[in-house]
């Protein structure tokens, strides 16, 4: 009986809360909830010291700022911006799903520290710092002087229509241009049609600041046989449906570059109200000088290594 009533009373025990409750038991049951609470508040702590810390420290290097005003290949050190105050009602509540997401933004400033070292080049309107997608490339020497300026180019995709096998064939400093790209850490892709490049599986979710297309031209074996109209109709084409593309691809203030002749034919293209029919504006159409890209050759596009004369001819700027 009595050993009935003892575990009955146990069982009481257990369900109830102690008014009164043992003092030893109670350190041990209470005991890893105080550690952690302790944890937590040291971090918060942690937490509210840095912040402090970094708004009176002097201006930390954060996010790279692209410097607009730049011309021609700079070796200017990076222009840094300050950290953004903290504000008042900022959330610095200490729970564990906080501290979590502290960590992971601690982590995030560590990367924007270590990329704000990374010196930032420009070569005439293209920054290292410019997300970049070039299409439409012949032997890829253009992308490979951007490359080169940039010195570390992971920042650039450049494609081109044509094969590998057809780039080796035609043009002979195809594939070591190439292979520059790629030691600097760019991508290359070949078989992209910039008439349908936004629906890309690899392109397609990603947003550029940049994307160009130097002389556009559609060079199918015949062509020349077509009557006038009808080449400057296939031309035109190609020019609208790579600008719906590009558009589809650039980020807010993303700019898409046509480098154009503007003699001749060409001059009956018109590409400018080709991209005000796509919805985009000019910025600026300004003179364009291949000698301002050191090892860039023109290549026609459809065979021989010879290059062609890109003189008169003008980069088009458009924004959405
Ligand atoms: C006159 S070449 C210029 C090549 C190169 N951009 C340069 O500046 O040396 C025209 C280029 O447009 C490319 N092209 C034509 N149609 C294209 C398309 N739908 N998508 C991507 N590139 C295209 C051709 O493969 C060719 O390389």
């Amino acid at each position: 009986m009595g050993i009935l009533q003892s575990s009955c009373r146990a069982k009481e025990e257990e369900d109830e809360i102690p008014i009164y409750p043992d003092f030893q038991n109670h350190y041990i049951s209470w005991s890893p909830k105080l550690l952690k609470l302790s944890i937590l508040i040291y971090k918060a702590l942690k937490g509210i010291l840095r912040k402090i810390g970094s708004i009176f420290s002097d201006a930390e290097p954060l996010l790279p700022v692209p410097n607009p005003a730049s011309r021609g290949i700079s070796t200017e050190p990076l222009l840094l911006q300050t950290p953004p105050p903290i504000s008042d009602d900022e959330d610095l509540e200490c729970d564990e799903e906080n501290y979590l997401l502290g960590s992971a933004e601690e982590e995030t400033v560590v990367v924007e520290i270590k990329t704000s070292f990374i010196q930032e080049r420009w070569i005439k309107h293209y920054s290292s710092g410019h997300r970049i997608l070039l299409v439409g490339e012949g032997n890829f020497s253009f992308s490979a002087c951007l490359a080169l300026a940039f010195h570390s180019a992971p920042n650039i995709i450049a494609t081109s229509l044509d094969s590998r096998a057809f780039l080796e064939k035609h043009y002979d400093k195809a594939l070591s241009n190439i292979e520059e790209l790629r030691s600097r850490g760019s991508k290359v892709m070949h078989k992209i049609n910039a008439t349908t490049m936004a629906n890309h599986q690899l392109l397609a979710h990603l947003k550029f600041d940049r994307i160009i297309f130097n002389f556009p031209y559609v060079g199918l074996k015949g062509f020349k046989n077509l009557p006038r109209q009808s080449q400057l109709a296939c031309q035109q084409k190609l020019v609208r449906q790579f600008l719906e593309n590009a558009r589809e691809m650039i980020k807010e203030n993303g700019e898409i570059h046509i480098t154009h002749k503007t003699n001749g034919f060409h001059g009956e293209w018109r590409v400018v109200s080709l991209g005000r029919g796509c919805g985009l504006r000019l910025m600026e159409a300004t003179k364009f000088n291949y000698l301002d890209y050191p090892g860039y050759n023109t290549k026609c596009g459809f065979g021989g290594n010879g290059d062609f004369n890109c003189n008169p001819s003008k980069t088009y700027k458009f924004q959405r």
